[in-house]
């Protein structure tokens, strides 16, 4: 059977990985500044997560949600402490678009509204009501497009404040920071008055930190830049399980729950939360969001001095670059010729850095120097 191709592919095949590198078949190193897409967090085959998955396996890999599982506790209370989160409830799936179409499900709920406001340039998910928030027509089908969406400019809040005003909206959908749009951040000042103007027109605040989260910001969550938000639903995915697939929906205590009201077969499945533990444990152990903070904050800081670049633009270490052209080629060689993984983004003169949280100060060294050869290449400044 031939596979469905929708993936445009590199020629190139990882077979194995360690820390910030992955090792294609013929043993060749490359260093991963893009993690497979953010989902990478703690680093390739850390052995706290191979040790917890493989025991785990060995003894239970799955049991259904009708039976007890202190797994699930265990993954909800460590989370809990250490995103401060800990006054909200955890509902446990299997992916990012998955955990935004509970949310606007349990915001639907909640107020019985449907129509939902979400931003310029969002990323939401593929499924149907994450795609039908995701500001790109090209992956709306008919299908998706059943309930009025409006598409809001970042950051401003005279336009938000008219489309609640109509006190039709059942939710307010907002990335932490938007990733595959090209790294925008949401202003903390602006995140603040669009939960106040929530809370006056009984909309639902729902922050997506499914790229964001996990610590990738420098913060657990990005919101936490905005002292004092309290987002009524957070969604989160990615980071959460190294590569196992996990997701989840923080809610805040003002949803009751119902039984029967969410479900899923795999989520929070044994083998997910041994992954999702294993991933906490690191993440505290080694002290990696603020590693996060500190290296982010140098690569930002030397990137900009960087020729050539136009803009950086995010926090801790989820950075995006903005030149003055088309980064295809420049990616390629980066891949090709300088060995490093780097991502990218709907604008395409952005390169996006979604590395391990464990990135260390001499990868980030290696990583610049070899950007500036890539750089000092005419070719690779040319539109692709
Ligand atoms: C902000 C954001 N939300 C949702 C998703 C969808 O997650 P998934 O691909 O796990 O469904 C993504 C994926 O890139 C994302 O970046």
């Amino acid at each position: 059977m031939e596979l469905f191709d929708v993936y445009p592919l590199y020629e190139l095949k990882p077979v194995r990985g360690e820390g910030n590198y992955v090792f294609d078949d013929k043993d060749q190193a490359y260093l991963d500044l893009y993690g497979g897409h953010a989902v990478i967090s703690i680093g390739h085959s850390h052995p706290h997560y191979v040790q917890k998955v493989s025991e785990q396996v060995a003894k239970l890999g799955f049991y259904s949600n009708s039976v007890l599982n202190d797994l699930q506790t265990e993954l909800a209370n460590k989370l809990g402490a250490l995103s401060g989160c800990d006054h909200y409830r955890l509902f446990l799936c299997n992916s990012g678009a998955e955990a935004n179409e509970n949310a606007l499900k349990m915001a639907s709920f909640y107020n019985g509204r449907s129509k939902v406001v979400a931003f310029k340039k969002s990323f939401h998910g593929r499924t149907s009501a994450a795609v039908n928030v995701t500001d790109s027509p090209y992956i709306q089908a008919a299908i998706n497009r059943t309930f009025q969406v409006d598409y809001l400019p970042l950051n401003d809040l005279e336009t938000l404040e008219k489309s609640l005003a109509k006190e039709d909206v059942s939710a307010v959908i907002v990335e932490g920071i938007q990733g595959v749009g090209g790294i925008y951040v949401a202003d903390p000042e602006f995140l603040l008055a669009t939960q106040a103007l929530c809370k006056k027109y009984n909309t639902v605040l729902i922050l997506d930190e499914i790229q964001s989260g996990y610590g990738r910001s420098g913060r657990f969550f990005a919101f936490q830049y905005a002292p004092g938000l309290e987002p009524d639903l957070i969604s989160i995915a990615k980071g959460m399980g190294n590569g196992f697939p996990i997701g989840g929906l923080l809610l805040h205590p003002k949803f009751e729950a119902k039984h029967g009201l969410l479900g899923t077969t795999f989520g929070g499945n044994h083998l997910a939360c041994a992954a999702g533990i294993a991933v906490l444990d690191v993440l505290y152990q080694d002290q990696l969001v603020q590693n996060a903070a500190e290296v982010g904050a140098y690569l930002i800081d030397e990137l900009s001095q960087m020729e050539h670049v136009q803009e950086v633009r995010g926090e801790g270490l989820m950075i995006g670059i903005e030149f003055g052209f088309n980064t295809a080629k420049l990616r390629k060689s980066l891949l090709f010729e300088q060995k490093v993984f780097v991502g990218s983004a709907s604008n395409a003169n952005v390169v996006r850095l979604l590395p391990a949280l464990s990135l260390g100060q001499k990868e980030a060294d290696l990583f610049l120097e070899k950007l500036d050869h890539a750089l000092q290449v005419s070719g690779n400044l040319q539109p692709a």
